[in-house]
Protein backbone atom coordinates (compact mmCIF):
# COMPACT_ATOMS: atom_id res chain seq x y z
CA UNK A 1 0.00 0.00 0.00
CA UNK A 2 0.88 3.82 -0.73
CA UNK A 3 2.11 5.82 1.84
CA UNK A 4 2.25 2.87 4.68
CA UNK A 5 4.58 1.90 6.78
CA UNK A 6 4.19 -1.71 8.66
CA UNK A 7 6.21 -0.80 12.03
CA UNK A 8 5.64 -3.54 14.66
CA UNK A 9 3.96 -7.13 14.36
CA UNK A 10 2.53 -8.99 17.70
CA UNK A 11 2.04 -12.64 17.57
CA UNK A 12 1.98 -14.70 20.64
CA UNK A 13 4.75 -17.32 18.68
CA UNK A 14 7.51 -15.62 19.27
CA UNK A 15 9.05 -17.80 16.57
CA UNK A 16 6.71 -16.80 13.91
CA UNK A 17 6.63 -12.87 15.20
CA UNK A 18 10.52 -12.89 14.48
CA UNK A 19 10.22 -15.09 11.04
CA UNK A 20 7.43 -12.96 9.75
CA UNK A 21 9.12 -9.69 10.88
CA UNK A 22 12.34 -10.93 9.15
CA UNK A 23 10.73 -11.70 6.03
CA UNK A 24 8.36 -8.45 5.80
CA UNK A 25 11.73 -6.23 7.19
CA UNK A 26 9.42 -5.44 10.45
CA UNK A 27 11.65 -3.50 12.48
CA UNK A 28 9.72 -4.40 15.68
CA UNK A 29 8.17 -7.44 17.31
CA UNK A 30 6.64 -8.53 19.86
CA UNK A 31 4.57 -10.89 21.51
CA UNK A 32 2.41 -8.89 23.59
CA UNK A 33 -0.33 -7.31 21.51
CA UNK A 34 -0.82 -4.69 24.59
CA UNK A 35 2.99 -3.49 23.92
CA UNK A 36 2.56 -2.88 19.99
CA UNK A 37 -0.84 -0.82 20.59
CA UNK A 38 0.93 1.38 23.35
CA UNK A 39 3.15 3.24 20.80
CA UNK A 40 2.61 6.22 19.64
CA UNK A 41 3.56 6.07 16.33
CA UNK A 42 0.86 3.27 15.09
CA UNK A 43 -2.18 4.63 13.59
CA UNK A 44 -4.06 1.29 12.21
CA UNK A 45 -3.83 -1.98 12.89
CA UNK A 46 -4.69 -4.86 10.95
CA UNK A 47 -5.78 -7.54 13.07
CA UNK A 48 -5.18 -11.07 11.18
CA UNK A 49 -5.68 -13.80 14.03
CA UNK A 50 -7.95 -16.74 13.71
CA UNK A 51 -11.84 -15.38 13.80
CA UNK A 52 -12.44 -15.85 17.45
CA UNK A 53 -9.61 -13.53 18.70
CA UNK A 54 -10.67 -11.01 16.18
CA UNK A 55 -13.26 -9.03 18.88
CA UNK A 56 -10.43 -8.99 22.14
CA UNK A 57 -7.85 -7.71 19.77
CA UNK A 58 -10.08 -5.14 17.48
CA UNK A 59 -11.39 -3.63 20.72
CA UNK A 60 -8.06 -3.01 22.69
CA UNK A 61 -6.91 -1.50 19.55
CA UNK A 62 -9.58 1.11 19.37
CA UNK A 63 -9.36 1.35 22.91
CA UNK A 64 -5.51 2.50 22.12
CA UNK A 65 -6.76 4.94 20.05
CA UNK A 66 -6.30 2.95 16.58
CA UNK A 67 -8.07 2.12 13.28
CA UNK A 68 -8.60 -0.98 12.92
CA UNK A 69 -8.94 -3.42 9.60
CA UNK A 70 -10.05 -6.79 10.57
CA UNK A 71 -9.66 -9.79 8.62
CA UNK A 72 -13.09 -11.88 7.64
CA UNK A 73 -15.16 -13.32 9.35
CA UNK A 74 -15.59 -10.18 11.09
CA UNK A 75 -15.83 -12.41 14.49
CA UNK A 76 -16.57 -15.62 15.54
CA UNK A 77 -19.88 -14.80 17.02
CA UNK A 78 -22.40 -12.54 16.01
CA UNK A 79 -22.22 -11.05 19.69
CA UNK A 80 -18.36 -10.81 19.28
CA UNK A 81 -19.12 -8.58 16.10
CA UNK A 82 -21.88 -6.49 17.54
CA UNK A 83 -19.19 -5.44 20.64
CA UNK A 84 -16.76 -4.98 17.51
CA UNK A 85 -19.36 -2.52 15.93
CA UNK A 86 -19.87 -0.94 19.29
CA UNK A 87 -16.27 -0.07 20.34
CA UNK A 88 -15.83 1.35 16.98
CA UNK A 89 -18.78 4.25 17.14
CA UNK A 90 -17.64 4.66 20.73
CA UNK A 91 -14.15 5.76 20.33
CA UNK A 92 -15.24 7.04 16.42
CA UNK A 93 -12.41 5.24 14.92
CA UNK A 94 -12.70 3.63 11.25
CA UNK A 95 -13.08 0.06 11.01
CA UNK A 96 -12.98 -2.04 7.89
CA UNK A 97 -13.32 -6.01 7.37
CA UNK A 98 -11.39 -7.80 4.91
CA UNK A 99 -14.23 -8.97 2.35
CA UNK A 100 -12.31 -8.56 -1.02
CA UNK A 101 -15.01 -10.05 -2.65
CA UNK A 102 -17.31 -6.92 -2.63
CA UNK A 103 -14.47 -4.78 -4.72
CA UNK A 104 -14.78 -7.59 -8.00
CA UNK A 105 -15.51 -6.24 -10.92
CA UNK A 106 -18.81 -8.35 -10.91
CA UNK A 107 -19.91 -7.38 -7.37
CA UNK A 108 -19.59 -3.66 -9.05
CA UNK A 109 -21.34 -4.34 -12.20
CA UNK A 110 -24.01 -6.52 -10.19
CA UNK A 111 -24.51 -3.52 -8.21
CA UNK A 112 -24.92 -0.81 -11.04
CA UNK A 113 -27.42 -3.13 -12.79
CA UNK A 114 -29.09 -3.54 -9.91
CA UNK A 115 -29.20 0.04 -8.45
CA UNK A 116 -30.12 0.83 -12.43
CA UNK A 117 -33.78 -1.33 -11.12
CA UNK A 118 -32.72 -3.77 -14.26
CA UNK A 119 -33.71 -6.74 -12.09
CA UNK A 120 -37.33 -5.56 -11.31
CA UNK A 121 -38.53 -7.05 -8.09
CA UNK A 122 -35.64 -9.21 -6.14
CA UNK A 123 -37.46 -12.26 -5.20
CA UNK A 124 -34.60 -14.92 -4.18
CA UNK A 125 -30.52 -15.04 -4.02
CA UNK A 126 -28.32 -18.28 -4.32
CA UNK A 127 -25.44 -18.10 -2.32
CA UNK A 128 -22.69 -20.69 -3.98
CA UNK A 129 -19.31 -21.20 -2.98
CA UNK A 130 -17.46 -24.52 -4.34
CA UNK A 131 -14.04 -26.45 -3.70
CA UNK A 132 -14.03 -29.94 -4.65
CA UNK A 133 -11.33 -30.91 -2.18
CA UNK A 134 -9.93 -27.65 -0.63
CA UNK A 135 -10.14 -28.19 3.64
CA UNK A 136 -7.70 -26.07 4.92
CA UNK A 137 -4.67 -28.74 6.49
CA UNK A 138 -6.08 -31.56 5.86
CA UNK A 139 -5.97 -31.14 2.35
CA UNK A 140 -2.58 -29.67 2.02
CA UNK A 141 -2.80 -26.13 3.09
CA UNK A 142 -2.94 -23.66 5.77
CA UNK A 143 -2.82 -24.22 9.31
CA UNK A 144 -5.09 -26.17 11.96
CA UNK A 145 -6.32 -23.11 13.25
CA UNK A 146 -8.71 -23.04 10.91
CA UNK A 147 -10.84 -26.59 11.63
CA UNK A 148 -10.91 -26.09 15.05
CA UNK A 149 -13.86 -24.76 16.33
CA UNK A 150 -11.82 -23.06 19.26
CA UNK A 151 -10.40 -20.88 17.35
CA UNK A 152 -12.06 -20.70 13.96
CA UNK A 153 -15.52 -21.19 15.36
CA UNK A 154 -16.80 -23.34 11.78
CA UNK A 155 -15.30 -24.59 8.57
CA UNK A 156 -16.33 -23.37 5.43
CA UNK A 157 -19.14 -21.17 5.73
CA UNK A 158 -16.86 -19.33 8.48
CA UNK A 159 -13.80 -19.43 6.33
CA UNK A 160 -15.37 -18.75 2.49
CA UNK A 161 -19.24 -18.39 2.83
CA UNK A 162 -18.77 -14.77 4.33
CA UNK A 163 -17.31 -13.54 1.49
CA UNK A 164 -20.65 -14.82 -1.01
CA UNK A 165 -23.25 -14.11 1.39
CA UNK A 166 -21.56 -10.75 2.85
CA UNK A 167 -21.20 -9.62 -1.12
CA UNK A 168 -25.75 -10.85 -1.72
CA UNK A 169 -26.53 -9.22 1.25
CA UNK A 170 -25.16 -6.20 0.14
CA UNK A 171 -26.16 -6.81 -3.70
CA UNK A 172 -29.64 -7.08 -2.29
CA UNK A 173 -29.96 -4.11 -0.03
CA UNK A 174 -29.92 -5.73 3.65
CA UNK A 175 -33.38 -6.93 3.88
CA UNK A 176 -34.15 -7.59 7.71
CA UNK A 177 -33.71 -10.99 8.62
CA UNK A 178 -37.02 -13.05 9.58
CA UNK A 179 -35.75 -16.73 9.56
CA UNK A 180 -32.57 -18.74 9.13
CA UNK A 181 -32.67 -22.57 9.17
CA UNK A 182 -29.49 -24.73 8.28
CA UNK A 183 -27.58 -27.77 8.64
CA UNK A 184 -24.01 -28.28 9.06
CA UNK A 185 -21.87 -31.89 7.53
CA UNK A 186 -18.67 -33.37 7.54
CA UNK A 187 -18.72 -36.36 5.47
CA UNK A 188 -16.04 -36.70 2.98
CA UNK A 189 -13.31 -38.91 4.04
CA UNK A 190 -10.00 -37.58 4.75
CA UNK A 191 -6.46 -38.74 5.58
CA UNK A 192 -6.77 -40.31 9.27
CA UNK A 193 -3.07 -38.78 10.39
CA UNK A 194 -4.50 -35.51 9.93
CA UNK A 195 -7.59 -35.45 10.87
CA UNK A 196 -5.75 -36.59 14.35
CA UNK A 197 -3.32 -33.92 13.86
CA UNK A 198 -5.17 -30.90 13.03
CA UNK A 199 -8.12 -31.85 15.98
CA UNK A 200 -10.46 -31.08 12.66
CA UNK A 201 -14.11 -30.45 14.34
CA UNK A 202 -15.94 -27.95 11.91
CA UNK A 203 -17.70 -28.63 9.00
CA UNK A 204 -16.88 -28.92 5.31
CA UNK A 205 -20.34 -28.46 3.71
CA UNK A 206 -22.62 -25.67 5.00
CA UNK A 207 -26.13 -25.22 3.83
CA UNK A 208 -29.00 -22.84 4.56
CA UNK A 209 -32.09 -20.98 3.50
CA UNK A 210 -33.26 -17.59 5.20
CA UNK A 211 -36.28 -15.85 4.53
CA UNK A 212 -36.12 -12.13 4.98
CA UNK A 213 -38.82 -9.61 5.41
CA UNK A 214 -40.71 -8.61 2.29
CA UNK A 215 -40.41 -12.43 0.70
CA UNK A 216 -37.57 -12.65 -0.50
CA UNK A 217 -35.40 -15.45 -0.08
CA UNK A 218 -31.21 -17.00 0.11
CA UNK A 219 -30.43 -20.44 -0.35
CA UNK A 220 -26.72 -20.99 0.78
CA UNK A 221 -24.45 -23.69 -0.34
CA UNK A 222 -21.05 -23.67 0.73
CA UNK A 223 -18.49 -26.59 0.21
CA UNK A 224 -14.43 -27.37 1.27
CA UNK A 225 -15.10 -30.63 -0.39
CA UNK A 226 -17.66 -32.35 -2.19
CA UNK A 227 -17.98 -35.49 -4.64
CA UNK A 228 -18.86 -33.24 -7.40
CA UNK A 229 -17.18 -31.21 -10.55
CA UNK A 230 -18.72 -27.55 -9.74
CA UNK A 231 -21.69 -25.29 -8.92
CA UNK A 232 -22.78 -22.59 -10.45
CA UNK A 233 -21.77 -19.20 -9.09
CA UNK A 234 -23.91 -17.28 -6.98
CA UNK A 235 -26.67 -15.13 -8.61
CA UNK A 236 -29.83 -13.09 -7.87
CA UNK A 237 -32.83 -13.40 -9.31
CA UNK A 238 -35.04 -10.40 -9.98
CA UNK A 239 -38.50 -10.22 -12.19
CA UNK A 240 -37.64 -8.49 -14.42
CA UNK A 241 -34.02 -10.27 -14.79
CA UNK A 242 -31.23 -12.35 -13.09
CA UNK A 243 -27.49 -12.19 -12.46
CA UNK A 244 -24.86 -14.82 -11.86
CA UNK A 245 -21.62 -13.40 -10.40
CA UNK A 246 -19.07 -16.27 -11.09
CA UNK A 247 -18.78 -16.24 -14.22
CA UNK A 248 -20.90 -12.94 -14.66
CA UNK A 249 -24.17 -13.40 -16.47
CA UNK A 250 -26.98 -11.13 -17.10
CA UNK A 251 -30.29 -12.70 -17.80
CA UNK A 252 -33.49 -10.62 -19.51
CA UNK A 253 -36.05 -11.75 -21.51
CA UNK A 254 -36.80 -9.21 -24.71
CA UNK A 255 -40.35 -9.96 -24.91
CA UNK A 256 -42.41 -12.08 -27.19
CA UNK A 257 -41.65 -11.31 -31.72
CA UNK A 258 -43.94 -11.76 -33.66
CA UNK A 259 -41.34 -11.27 -36.47
CA UNK A 260 -38.78 -13.95 -37.81
CA UNK A 261 -36.27 -11.19 -37.26
CA UNK A 262 -33.54 -11.26 -34.27
CA UNK A 263 -34.67 -9.01 -31.83
CA UNK A 264 -31.83 -5.81 -31.47
CA UNK A 265 -29.73 -5.14 -28.76
CA UNK A 266 -31.21 -2.58 -26.12
CA UNK A 267 -29.28 0.52 -26.40
CA UNK A 268 -30.21 1.25 -22.79
CA UNK A 269 -27.76 -2.05 -21.86
CA UNK A 270 -25.24 -0.35 -23.40
CA UNK A 271 -23.66 -2.68 -26.50
CA UNK A 272 -20.46 -1.43 -25.65
CA UNK A 273 -20.10 -3.52 -22.07
CA UNK A 274 -18.57 -6.75 -22.29
CA UNK A 275 -19.98 -8.10 -19.49
CA UNK A 276 -23.30 -8.28 -20.54
CA UNK A 277 -24.57 -11.50 -21.61
CA UNK A 278 -28.30 -12.37 -22.54
CA UNK A 279 -30.05 -15.49 -23.30
CA UNK A 280 -34.11 -15.53 -23.66
CA UNK A 281 -36.09 -18.76 -22.92
CA UNK A 282 -38.73 -18.22 -24.99
CA UNK A 283 -40.34 -20.68 -26.28
CA UNK A 284 -41.67 -21.48 -30.15
CA UNK A 285 -45.40 -21.57 -30.37
CA UNK A 286 -46.11 -22.73 -33.82
CA UNK A 287 -49.78 -22.52 -33.19
CA UNK A 288 -49.25 -19.02 -32.57
CA UNK A 289 -46.61 -17.84 -35.19
CA UNK A 290 -44.80 -16.39 -32.95
CA UNK A 291 -40.78 -17.43 -33.35
CA UNK A 292 -38.30 -18.17 -30.27
CA UNK A 293 -35.51 -16.20 -29.45
CA UNK A 294 -32.55 -17.05 -29.30
CA UNK A 295 -30.52 -14.54 -28.58
CA UNK A 296 -27.22 -14.85 -26.47
CA UNK A 297 -25.05 -11.85 -26.73
CA UNK A 298 -21.77 -11.11 -24.91
N1 LIG B 1 -4.57 -17.75 5.28
C1 LIG B 1 -5.36 -17.21 4.35
O1 LIG B 1 -5.24 -17.52 3.15
C2 LIG B 1 -6.41 -16.20 4.75
C3 LIG B 1 -7.06 -15.49 3.73
C4 LIG B 1 -8.05 -14.56 4.07
C5 LIG B 1 -8.36 -14.35 5.40
N2 LIG B 1 -7.71 -15.05 6.39
C6 LIG B 1 -8.12 -14.80 7.79
O2 LIG B 1 -6.99 -14.36 8.53
C7 LIG B 1 -7.09 -14.81 9.88
C8 LIG B 1 -5.82 -15.54 10.26
O3 LIG B 1 -5.60 -16.58 9.33
P1 LIG B 1 -4.13 -17.15 9.09
O4 LIG B 1 -4.19 -18.07 7.95
O5 LIG B 1 -3.16 -16.04 9.04
O6 LIG B 1 -3.93 -17.99 10.44
P2 LIG B 1 -2.60 -18.56 11.10
O7 LIG B 1 -3.02 -19.67 11.97
O8 LIG B 1 -1.58 -18.81 10.01
O9 LIG B 1 -2.03 -17.33 11.94
C9 LIG B 1 -2.67 -16.85 13.09
C10 LIG B 1 -1.55 -16.34 14.03
O10 LIG B 1 -2.17 -15.71 15.15
C11 LIG B 1 -1.32 -15.97 16.28
N3 LIG B 1 -2.10 -15.71 17.52
C12 LIG B 1 -3.05 -16.47 18.06
N4 LIG B 1 -3.56 -15.87 19.16
C13 LIG B 1 -2.93 -14.69 19.29
C14 LIG B 1 -3.02 -13.59 20.21
N5 LIG B 1 -3.91 -13.61 21.20
N6 LIG B 1 -2.20 -12.54 20.04
C15 LIG B 1 -1.32 -12.52 19.03
N7 LIG B 1 -1.17 -13.52 18.11
C16 LIG B 1 -1.98 -14.59 18.24
C17 LIG B 1 -0.89 -17.41 16.09
O11 LIG B 1 0.28 -17.70 16.82
C18 LIG B 1 -0.67 -17.47 14.56
O12 LIG B 1 0.69 -17.21 14.21
C19 LIG B 1 -8.36 -15.66 9.97
O13 LIG B 1 -9.42 -14.88 10.47
C20 LIG B 1 -8.63 -16.04 8.50
O14 LIG B 1 -10.01 -16.25 8.24
C21 LIG B 1 -6.73 -15.96 6.08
Amino acid sequence: MNNVELVAIADVNEAEAQRVGAMMGVPHVYTDLHKLLARDDIQAVDVCLHNNYHMAATIAAFEAGKDVFCEKPMAGAYIDALKMWEASQATGRNFGIQFVTMYANEAKAAKSIIDSGQLGRIYHARSYGFRRRGRPYVDGYGTPNFVQKQHSAGGALYDMGVYHISTLLWLIGLPKVERITGKAYQEIEMDEKRRAASGYNVEELGVGFVRFEGGLSLDILEAWAVHMDKFDGSMILGNQAGLRLEPFGFYRSLGISTSTAWPTWPASIGASTTYVKMATPMMARNNTGLQPYRAACH
